[in-house]
């Protein structure tokens, strides 16, 4: 049997990169999959595609900092498969740009959709995780946090949140059947990094790196797979960098 048989999971921002690998991953080991997305076309073809594939999955329209549309996700899911039982907090924007040149509104937009949106998001599921004394929650983080990266104060900043989030969740859940980790993603070639202002030297960038290649959102998908599974009950806050060897922790 499928070892997420019986499962339901979520995954935001599933419509695109790590969180679409990781949709297709999490449904072939069994689990029904909640595809949250801001991109609601996108967020549908992927649901499709996991039901052409003979797969349990359904797509909402997701602002992952706006607590109505998190609301009317959650009515929706229990409606199509009852509890949630995995979280996967992949949602996230990008923002290269000098801190003198920083506004207050580009700031909060960082916060809120990286930040806030942990909040939000595990709020509406923890309710289920406790009635069931089993969940999992895996927070998408970024090495940028724990190397620092210039140009990108803000998004440093809210993934470093990320990280202390986890770990502070993991230990107000622990005696709860809730484990909760996150993983830095460190290069991974998906639409956000070929969009970003390095987009064009992706190759060149890989080339030099240790493993002389990019990350794939399969890399990272392995990895959330394995903090979802039964096996990984006895891990919780850890930080499971997927980076090649750019970063050792
Ligand atoms: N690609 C990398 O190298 C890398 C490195 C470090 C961290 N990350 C993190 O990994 C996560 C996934 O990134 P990716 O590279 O797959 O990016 P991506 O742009 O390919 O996918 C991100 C998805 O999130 C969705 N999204 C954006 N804002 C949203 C919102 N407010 N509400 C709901 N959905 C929203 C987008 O529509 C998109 O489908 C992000 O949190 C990102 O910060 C990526």
């Amino acid at each position: 049997m499928p070892s997420l048989a019986g499962k339901t999971a979520t995954v935001t921002g599933g419509a695109s990169g790590i969180g679409l690998a990781t949709a297709r991953r999490l449904a072939a080991d069994g689990a029904n999959i909640a595809i949250w997305d801001i991109n609601a076309a996108a967020a549908q073809t992927a649901a499709d595609e996991l039901t052409q594939a003979g797969h349990q999955a359904i797509a909402s329209k997701v602002d992952v900092s706006s607590r109505a549309d998190v609301d009317a996700a959650m009515a929706q899911l229990h409606d199509a498969f009852g509890p949630v039982s995995i979280l996967v907090n992949n949602a996230g924007i990008t923002l290269f740009r000098g801190f003198m040149d920083m506004d207050e509104d580009a700031w909060d937009q960082v916060m809120r959709i990286n930040l806030k949106s942990m909040l939000v998001c595990t709020q509406a599921v923890i309710p289920d995780m406790l009635a069931a004394g089993w969940g999992r929650v895996i927070n998408v983080s970024s090495s940028s946090a724990q190397t620092g990266s210039a140009g990108m104060a803000a998004y440093a900043a809210s993934k470093g949140g990320v990280i202390g989030f986890t770990k502070a969740m993991a230990q107000e859940f622990a005696d709860k059947g809730i484990t909760v980790n996150n993983v830095p993603p460190g290069f991974v070639d998906t639409p956000m990094l070929r969009g970003s202002p390095i987009g064009s030297k992706v190759d060149a960038i890989a080339a030099a790196s240790p493993m002389k290649r990019s990350g794939q959102p399969e890399d990272m998908a392995a990895a959330i797979a394995f903090l979802a599974s039964e096996e990984a009950g006895y891990i919780t806050g850890h930080t499971l960098s997927v980076n090649g060897g750019r970063y050792s922790n």
